[in-house]
């Protein structure tokens, strides 16, 4: 089943409660966590996941694009995220493993993102270890960016890994996701899409996240 995850950076953040309950036939809330270092762009953080938690029984999949994220992973856990997603570009692979780690041992969901220019391989050597890897489809920092189609070979190929090795692990796309780009996205092996202004900008968002889907 192919699930769904509305970006909350496209949502009205002084009504946040009020836009989290209208993606309620969502599959999980997407948080964009940016500290105007990893990416040109500051969001939210641990104070707002820690309010919206009680809003929603959804999943939170929090998206961390800061630098050196195992200073906060735990942070982020206490404060209610059910899966915490961290760039393999934000710290050497040996603090990756650590921060992978430390989100398992909360009891959480860990995963790792890809940046565009990073490579499917980047992900090898913490395959065994994540429960979701994420393709960015745009350059991370802003919603409302244009699907990056070049990006659907690394996905197909991730899909390739996961399933070889039998692996529980998610595949989840995030960047320019739209009624028309889900459909290549599904095809080359996602089943996480997040979307943010294809959501938020819909007037009926019940109706297009079922589009979503496929
Ligand atoms: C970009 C973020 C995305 C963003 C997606 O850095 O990671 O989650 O909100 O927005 P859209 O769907 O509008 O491209
Ligand atoms: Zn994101």
């Amino acid at each position: 089943m192919i699930k769904i995850a509305p970006s909350i950076l496209s949502a009205d953040f002084a009504n946040l409660a009020r836009d989290i309950q209208k993606i309620a036939t969502a599959d999980y809330v997407h948080v964009d966590v940016m500290d105007g270092i990893f990416v040109p762009n500051i969001t939210i953080g641990i104070p707002v996941v820690k309010a919206i938690r009680p809003t929603t029984a959804l999943p939170l999949d929090v998206h961390l694009m800061i630098t050196e994220p195992v200073r906060y992973v735990k942070n982020f856990c206490d404060a209610g995220a059910d899966i915490v997603t961290v760039h393999v570009e934000s710290d050497t692979p040996e603090r990756t493993h650590e921060a992978l780690k430390i989100i398992r041992e909360c009891g959480r969901r860990a995963g790792i993102v890809l940046k565009p220019k990073t490579p499917a391989e980047a992900a090898l050597a913490f395959l065994d270890e994540v429960s979701l890897v994420l393709v960015m489809t745009v350059e991370p920092g802003f919603g409302g960016q244009k699907f990056m189609a070049d990006m659907m070979p690394k996905v197909k190929q991730l899909r390739t890994w996961i399933d070889e090795r039998g692996l529980d692990c998610e595949l989840e796309v995030d960047g320019g996701v739209d009624p028309v780009t889900c459909r290549t996205c599904i095809e080359h092996g996602a089943n996480v899409l997040v979307a943010g202004s294809a959501v938020y900008g819909a007037s009926d968002i019940p109706a297009r996240i079922a589009e979503l889907r496929g």
